[in-house]
């Protein structure tokens, strides 16, 4: 079985995850020195947000050049000795592939125009993801170019066969130096309505929501034609890598994109699900239901571009939040820091960096709180964005038998147990989700602050509060998931 249907991914953002060199910028030596968390930890996969080089209009995602790392980071004998130290501890290494867009910067913005999509007016009316029109006048060739994202980010021609044999040329140059996979930055964009028609309003627009929910992105995004898609598949497939698309789509939507080949076509819904028993139950029903045969599930809880989990459903629930992502059926991503219980910090208006206003993505990519130092283990210099509160750090938890960190560890180890079973729910009411993984294993979750009956009966194996094992309960405390095996 492929390593990916039983593992774990774990998403590095790597500006934020260990600085070697004291700048207050995350880089590849801090990652390397930091592997052995992550294998102690128990997940399977490094996921890294770019490391490419990158004048960091987008923090990476606006490449300049994709197959030099970028001089923040390290160096490319710093990645491979990443790549090196991480198989060692039996960790794949997955990077990101920005296949949408690249930097203004990047040498084909100039050099090879046709790598790109060009027009004399602008054709139509779509929006950047991050505000503003989608089309941008380039003074010096007096064209208008198309971008997604910021203008500083122009889009790709996925239907210009040189660009494409370019981009999938990337892909080979990192596979070649033992990348084990990719996930595939904005994948829904890579291609568009040849005719560049107008994309609808929304009838579901309200003030308040950012400004690209004005119009329905049904002609420059999710096209039907899944070409490229199937050519980048194809081209990681062929040296035995995982290809994950970030792809925020309806289920009906997202299921194509197996068709084409891609391995986890991102799950992103438990993101904005309700925190509800019955909404959640819904959502795991609906995606099961979805999947084409073959298929295999996966689940994201949090990333670099959403608030964290522990902010959004709190911190006592965070735990609930946790035992559910890692017993669900499927291949779960886990943001780092989540780990620890890390929440949103707040971003004082001089220091925010993130180009994308209306969003806000900072108070989620604070850096990892490795220790109560005053740079959090971090970083010796001066940390590019605030750090949380200290108490909650990685050294203190590791002591500790009942912290966040130690309900991760344990729950990676369990669910080997039951990674492949089948899905059933069991209970959803108002207090409670429960399911059964399998013949053997059953989870039940309690997300109110009362205690609430225990819906199925086993031996408990492990109790988010981390204090009582091997008994037979009647109630869920409040908060509390335990995951039972029938007795
Ligand atoms: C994806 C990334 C996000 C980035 C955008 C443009 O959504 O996750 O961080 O800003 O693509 O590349």
């Amino acid at each position: 079985m492929s390593w990916w249907r039983q593992g774990v991914i774990y998403h590095v953002y790597p500006r934020s995850f260990a600085d070697a060199d004291g700048d207050g910028v995350g880089d590849l030596r801090g990652l390397a020195a930091r592997l052995d968390h992550l294998a102690w930890l128990g997940v399977d996969a490094i996921w890294l947000s770019p490391i490419y080089r990158s004048p960091m209009k987008d923090f990476g995602y606006d490449v300049s050049d994709h197959t030099a790392i970028e001089p923040q980071f390290g160096t490319l004998e710093d990645f491979d000795a990443l790549v090196d130290a991480a198989h060692r501890r039996r960790l794949r290494v997955l990077l990101d592939f920005v296949a949408n867009h690249t930097s203004d910067q990047h040498p084909w913005f100039r050099e090879r125009p046709e790598f790109y999509i060009w027009r004399d007016e602008p054709p139509n009316n779509w929006l950047s993801v991050f505000g503003g029109p989608a089309w941008t006048l380039d003074p010096e060739r007096g064209k208008y170019y198309c971008h997604a994202y910021l203008r500083e980010q122009p889009d790709l021609d996925w239907r210009n066969p040189e660009l494409r044999e370019a981009m999938l040329g990337v892909l080979r140059f990192w596979l070649d130096r033992g990348v084990d996979g990719f996930r595939v930055d904005a994948l829904r964009q890579v291609l568009k309505d040849p005719e560049l028609a107008d994309n609808p309003p929304n009838p579901d627009y309200r003030a308040g929501l950012p400004e690209y929910d004005r119009l329905l992105p049904v002609r420059s995004a999710d096209h039907g034609d899944l070409e490229p898609v199937r050519a980048i598949a194809e081209a990681i497939a062929d040296r035995d890598g995982v290809m994950i698309g970030e792809l925020y789509l309806p289920f009906e939507r997202l299921a194509r994109y197996y068709g084409a080949g891609v391995h986890l076509p991102s799950n992103m819904h438990l993101i904005s699900t309700p925190w509800e028993p019955a909404a959640l139950a819904d959502l795991v029903e609906r995606y099961e239901a979805a999947l084409p045969d073959g298929a295999w599930p996966n689940w994201v809880l949090g990333n670099h571009d959403r608030s964290r989990v522990a902010s959004r459903v709190g911190p006592a629930q965070a735990r609930v939040a946790a035992m559910l992502l890692l017993t669900l059926r499927g291949t779960p991503t886990l943001y780092y820091g989540d780990e620890l219980g890390m929440t949103d910090v707040e971003i004082p208006p001089e220091r925010v960096r993130d180009p994308w206003k209306e969003a806000g993505r900072d108070p989620a990519r604070t850096p990892m709180q490795w220790s109560a130092a005053p740079g959090a283990g971090f970083t010796e210099g001066e940390p590019w964005l605030p750090l949380g509160d200290l108490a909650l750090n990685a050294d203190a938890q590791r002591e500790d038998p009942r912290s966040m960190l130690a309900l991760h560890r344990e729950l990676l180890r369990l669910r080997r147990a039951f990674a492949g079973e089948d899905y059933e729910t069991i209970a959803a009411d108002d207090a409670t989700l429960a399911y059964r993984r399998g013949d053997d294993w059953a989870v039940a979750l309690n997300l109110s602050d009362a205690p609430a009956p225990m819906p199925v009966r086993g031996r408990v194996r492990l109790s988010t509060h981390l204090d009582h094992y091997d008994e037979e309960v009647d109630e869920l405390r409040p908060g509390e998931g335990v995951v039972v095996e029938a007795s």
